[in-house]
């Protein structure tokens, strides 16, 4: 009996990054709305904080962002006086971040906009650069690949420059958990973590309005954090995040009554002298 041929790595590589573009094409209004001019609670109550605590920036600081969404972390960064170049892989998403952009009229922000896919070094590259810093909010989850990113961030990094990569926390928050619920009320109290170690490929959404799912990319640490070592830059900074505390009905994953289990984490990594 002849076998199936084994699939071909590229080509799966390429379906992937397909289906990667076109969830975030199609979800871009629906994010864009969610998000707003500043992100929605976790990014601007929880993410973006942790991110400036990471770079911790000067004033002129000129800043790579990647996979920016609407760019509501490059326009915090612009009202503080950086020159950011923000990209993302999403045209849509980049239509909506320039639109926002444009439409700030009390204050001109030094801030630009590309589309740039950062599972390809080459572009990240083509970025230009030095930059002082570089930054990946709720990005790599998205990306069937790290190591072009990585690579190509230490290429465009000044020595001693800054890479914050926050992302949802791949032990408790990408790991194929299950709320654990109390017997009384079935209120949600804990998490059971079904699995961690393997890397896996799974749908998830950012909220639980949105009718459209992404490809989500799960890795553990041990993963995350390779492919920055084999490019050069080490580990510096770390903080585990928990999610905002906020009275919204949005129950949306429920992170905020489990205020002592991080759902998201922050890492920062440097491009040694
Ligand atoms: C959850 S959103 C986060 C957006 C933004 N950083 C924020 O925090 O609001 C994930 C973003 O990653 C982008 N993305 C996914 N794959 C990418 C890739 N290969 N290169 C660049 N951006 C990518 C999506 O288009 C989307 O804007």
């Amino acid at each position: 009996m002849t076998q199936p041929p084994a699939p071909d790595p590229d080509e799966m590589l390429a379906q992937m990054k397909q289906q990667v573009l076109e969830g975030w094409e199609q979800g871009a209004d629906f994010f864009d709305e969610r998000s707003g001019d500043q992100g929605d609670e976790f990014h601007h109550g929880v993410f973006a904080p942790a991110a400036e605590r990471m770079l911790g920036l000067e004033p002129g600081a000129r800043v790579l962002e990647l996979a920016c969404g609407n760019g509501a972390f490059a326009r915090r960064l612009g009202r503080q006086g950086m020159q950011v170049l923000a990209t993302d892989l999403s045209p849509s998403l980049i239509a909506h971040a320039v639109r926002r952009t444009e439409t700030i009229s009390d204050q001109p922000l030094d801030v630009r906009y590309e589309v740039v896919d950062a599972t390809v070094e080459r572009e990240i590259v083509n970025c230009g650069g030095p930059f002082d810093a570089a930054v990946c909010v709720m990005g790599v989850m998205s990306m069937p690949l790290l190591r072009p990113m990585f690579g190509g961030v230490w290429r465009v990094l000044k020595p001693r420059g800054s890479f914050a990569v926050v992302t949802l926390h791949p032990a408790f928050a990408t790991s194929g958990y299950k709320f654990a619920r109390s017997e009384q009320d079935d209120e949600p109290h804990g998490l059971t973590i079904l699995r961690y170690l393997s890397r896996y490929v799974t749908h998830g959404v950012t909220n639980t309005a949105q009718q459209d799912r992404q490809l989500y990319f799960h890795r553990p640490l041990t993963e995350l954090t390779a492919d920055a070592f084999a490019s050069g830059l080490v580990l510096d900074g770390i903080e585990e995040l928990a999610a905002p505390v906020t009275e919204e009905s949005d129950a949306r994953l429920m992170w905020n009554v489990l205020p002592d289990i991080p759902m998201a984490i922050a890492l920062r990594f440097r491009r040694p002298a």
